[in-house]
């Protein structure tokens, strides 16, 4: 906020309330005239009477209340308040308060494999409510992803399936690259090496267009896809030898990944949940796919 504008929030918030004290306290009557106002409506009558005492003290309370508030938290334009209070400030004392309680619990499974969480049932209801709070805005309630989102409950690991792939993938995150390939080997060579990928995932297809695809692939995919375009985890380069897609299963979809090219994040949480909780999510994560 500029100095300007706090002095005018400032300004504005004790001057309305001092403007609300005066109003009330200079129209403020002890005793009422015992007459009507002449207002009747269905024979209930409006008396000229004054404000309960109870009343009027309550609203001075109020406003003390909100002067003591700003005077002790942030709220007046840019100043912070004698408290020194801020949402980081909270939120750190909390997550301190929490790490004291909780982290014993969650450090007691650190020697644990990932396969001995999967069958321990408090670790993995510990690790599907962690999932349910970090991971379900893009993986999806069950793991079971979207467009561009992986399933985390079928069978393939882009990024690896041992358990300290797993771990790094949470903790430090995996970003992807696949390059466009249009201006590289022009529209027809992408028609003809998505034909070739079609083939591979064992669709049927044309086979003259597939060959010719081959010639591309073998060239230009194999540093990644691997020879037989099985995948390589060292740059999460997808297996294509199956019908498990990240960004959809029409031919059309497929040529548009290999002319475009695509470039999938997975952010790091190593930070945010410290790596016993990502030990323990890791588990869950891991018998999502052998359920
Ligand atoms: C530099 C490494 C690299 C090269 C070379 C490469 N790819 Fe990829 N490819 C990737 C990565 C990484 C992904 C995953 C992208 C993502 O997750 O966002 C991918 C994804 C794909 C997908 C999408 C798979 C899915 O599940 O939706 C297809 C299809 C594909 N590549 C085909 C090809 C073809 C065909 C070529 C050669 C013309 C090629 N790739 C060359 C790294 C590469
Ligand atoms: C902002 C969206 C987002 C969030 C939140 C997110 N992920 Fe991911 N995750 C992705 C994307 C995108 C990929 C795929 C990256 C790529 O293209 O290869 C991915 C990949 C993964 C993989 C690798 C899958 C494989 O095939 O190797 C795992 C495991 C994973 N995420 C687990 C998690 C967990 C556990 C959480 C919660 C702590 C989480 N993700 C939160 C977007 C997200």
């Amino acid at each position: 906020m500029s100095t300007a504008f706090s002095i005018f929030v400032i300004a504005g918030t004790i001057l309305s309330m001092v403007g609300f004290f005066l109003l009330l306290h200079l129209n403020r009557k002890i005793t009422g005239s015992g007459e009507t106002t002449g207002h009747d409506w269905d024979g209930i009558q409006e008396f000229d009477n004054p404000l309960p005492v109870w009343w009027y003290w309550w609203f001075v309370l109020t406003l003390v209340f909100g002067a003591v508030y700003l005077v002790y938290y942030p709220g007046l334009g840019n100043f912070m308040g004698l408290g020194n209070w801020t949402q980081f400030s909270q939120l750190e004392e909390s997550q301190k308060i929490a790490d004291e309680k909780y982290g014993p619990i969650y450090a007691q499974y650190r020697d644990k494999s990932l396969d001995e969480l999967g069958a321990d049932p408090n670790a993995l209801n510990m690790g599907r409510r962690i999932f349910a709070s970090n991971c379900t805005v893009c993986h999806g309630a069950r793991g079971e992803g979207s467009y561009g989102f992986p399933n985390l409950t079928d069978n393939e690991w882009t990024w690896g399936r041992e358990d300290a792939d797993i771990e790094t993938t949470i903790l430090h995150g995996r970003s992807a690259s696949m390059a466009p390939w249009e201006q590289v080997i022009g529209e027809e060579g992408v028609s003809q090496v998505t034909e070739y990928v079609l083939k591979i995932a064992g669709r049927e297809v044309d086979e003259a267009m597939a060959g010719k695809g081959k010639n591309q692939f073998d060239m230009f995919c194999v540093a990644c896809h691997g020879p037989e375009g099985k995948g390589q985890k060292l740059f999460g380069a997808p297996d294509l030898t199956n019908e498990i897609w990240l960004y959809g299963n029409s031919r059309a979809r497929i040529a548009d990944v290999i002319g475009k090219g695509r470039n999938g994040i997975m952010p790091a949480f190593g930070e945010r949940l410290g790596e016993d909780k990502v030990h323990i999510l890791a588990g869950y994560i891991k018998s999502l796919s052998s359920e």
